[in-house]
């Protein structure tokens, strides 16, 4: 046994490099984390490794990301861990393992999974050795629980938010247990480093630089869900952007419910724009982006950086949410409609190739038509690059769900539509604004439809698709902006 390793005697620096299958799982796990899960990664790796065998096949999982940025950088960790156990990467829902990483911001995503669950279900009635995980924002709710541990027993393993970096642990528990393993924090404090990860793209990456939001705008459910904010301190951040950078990434998205506010509950406390400040001086990086906004908290210091700075990228997404001051008021939102137009126009005037994207909710409770007037109006005023737009979604414990006025449904559709058309309007107006210019590409990938056309992102977060191959994955190149097609260009390189 003495070429075993005793994670207890190894460093969490030590620990990415270690073999996985000389560990020594024969004695009790580490309490210490990311020790711990280091332990039972071994210990699922020879599950799987026997069930493998057993079948003369390789297992597959697949992770199924729902939601935001946030949701997509916590699978690249789910799936990291699935990989580093033995699972081979899958895309179809018939796997060995199947993972849902859930968003509840809206009420439909949640109808979608219980949907799903009902085909995964016929799938595993075919395959009984399959599992079924859940996770994300949708498991934070007390009600979500319930349903699914009363209407779908055929599931796994259901965990949340806050305890995501136990997943291996878990992992095991469902993989020897046959009932469902259930997990729900409501807080923590914890931020727990370097787990394995695996991302999806080779050349870019987000990183948390917080988690959690402390805005408790009146429709939105993330807050009770993700939990307070937390900052992480800046040294973590740098550490692992560094890390990124060596192992070839060159483009990294800053990830935040509201990154403007990031660094205040630190014991040094740091502001966002000197995060940036130091993030840009690290080798390697040559394209820093970050997303949410908040147009409260947005600072003159990070417009002054942003606009000295040739690496940090010129796109800016600022949720608006309502064009109305009495509506916004009532999302606890923080702002006028005239400060929002005041702070487009300074961030337009300091930095004029920004392009500025937003989000809008329509049929908040008590929005009328002139309300929704008041929207379109910033919209044209604003010119903004493209817009997100969304049905209001009643969440169960918000502020706005107990609201008397609530819109009905055919009226919202009705906004709704004006809404997209003023946004379509002032989007393609935008987005033909780099016409015939030669702009750089940081080349995705290969464009999905016609095999000949690789597809680049530009630095105002638009997309170019041009001829060439896949060797420029990857890679930064010219391109001449041809046409402009709505949303994307066509080009050539120069
Ligand atoms: N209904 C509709 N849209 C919502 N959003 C957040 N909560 C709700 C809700 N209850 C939207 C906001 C936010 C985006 C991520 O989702 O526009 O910016
Ligand atoms: Fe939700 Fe508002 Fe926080 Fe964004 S800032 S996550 S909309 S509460």
């Amino acid at each position: 046994m003495d070429s075993y390793i005793d994670l207890k005697n190894i460093t969490t620096e030590e620990l990415k490099n270690v073999d996985l299958d000389r560990v020594n799982v024969a004695c009790s796990p580490p309490d210490l984390e990311p020790q711990r899960q280091y332990y039972f990664m071994a210990k699922c790796r020879q599950i799987v490794k026997s069930e493998s065998e057993r079948l003369g096949r390789p297992l597959y999982a697949c992770t199924v990301t729902m939601g935001c940025q946030m949701n997509a950088r916590d699978s690249e960790k789910l799936t990291g861990i699935l990989l580093a156990v033995g699972y081979e990467e899958a895309t179809e829902e018939t796997a060995d393992f199947v993972i849902y990483n859930t968003c509840t911001v809206r009420d439909n995503a949640n109808q979608r999974v219980y949907g799903r669950l009902g085909v995964l279900h016929g799938y595993k009635r075919r395959k009984p050795g399959m599992k079924i995980a859940l996770c994300g924002c949708m498991m934070q709710e007390a009600s979500v629980i319930e349903k699914i541990r009363k209407s779908y027993p055929f599931v796994d393993l259901v965990f949340g938010t806050h305890n995501l970096f136990k997943f291996a642990e878990f992992l095991y528990t469902a993989l020897v247990s046959d009932r469902m393993v259930i997990d729900i924090w409501q807080e923590t404090d914890r931020v727990v480093e370097e787990l394995p990860c695996e991302r999806k793209y080779p050349f870019k990456s987000g990183i948390n630089i917080m988690f959690g939001c402390n805005n408790f705008c009146s429709y939105c459910i993330v807050p009770y869900v993700r939990g307070r904010e937390r900052s992480r301190e800046a040294e973590d951040i740098l550490r692992e952007i560094r890390g990124l950078a060596g192992d070839g990434v060159t483009e990294i998205m800053l990830l935040g419910q509201n990154v403007n506010s990031y660094g205040k509950n630190l014991e040094h406390p740091l502001t966002f724009a000197q995060l940036l400040e130091k993030v840009q001086e690290i080798e390697g990086i040559r394209r820093i982006r970050f997303m949410t906004s908040h147009p409260k908290d947005l600072s003159d210091d990070l417009i002054r950086v942003m606009k000295q700075s040739d690496r940090i990228c010129r796109h800016l997404h600022l949720p608006l949410q309502s064009g109305s001051t009495k509506i916004l008021r009532a999302m606890n939102r923080r702002y006028t409609k005239e400060q929002y137009l005041a702070l487009v126009e300074k961030i337009r005037r300091e930095i004029p190739d920004i392009s500025i994207t937003t989000d809008i909710i329509v049929g908040f409770p008590g929005e009328t038509a002139e309300d929704v007037e008041e929207t379109l109006d910033v919209i044209r005023k604003a010119g903004f690059d493209n817009a997100f737009t969304f049905v209001y979604s009643k969440r169960t414990g918000t502020p706005a769900a107990a609201m008397a006025e609530q819109v009905p449904e055919a009226q919202v559709r009705q906004q709704f539509d004006r809404v997209l058309r003023t946004v379509q309007e002032t989007a393609r107006k935008q987005a033909g604004r780099l016409l015939g210019q030669v702009e750089e590409v940081l080349v995705e990938e290969q464009n999905a439809h016609e095999e000949s056309l690789m597809t680049g992102r530009l630095s105002c977060n638009m997309l170019v698709h041009f001829p060439g191959g896949r060797e420029l994955i990857g890679q930064y190149v010219t391109v001449s902006l041809d046409e402009c097609r709505g949303f994307y260009y066509m080009g050539k390189r120069r």
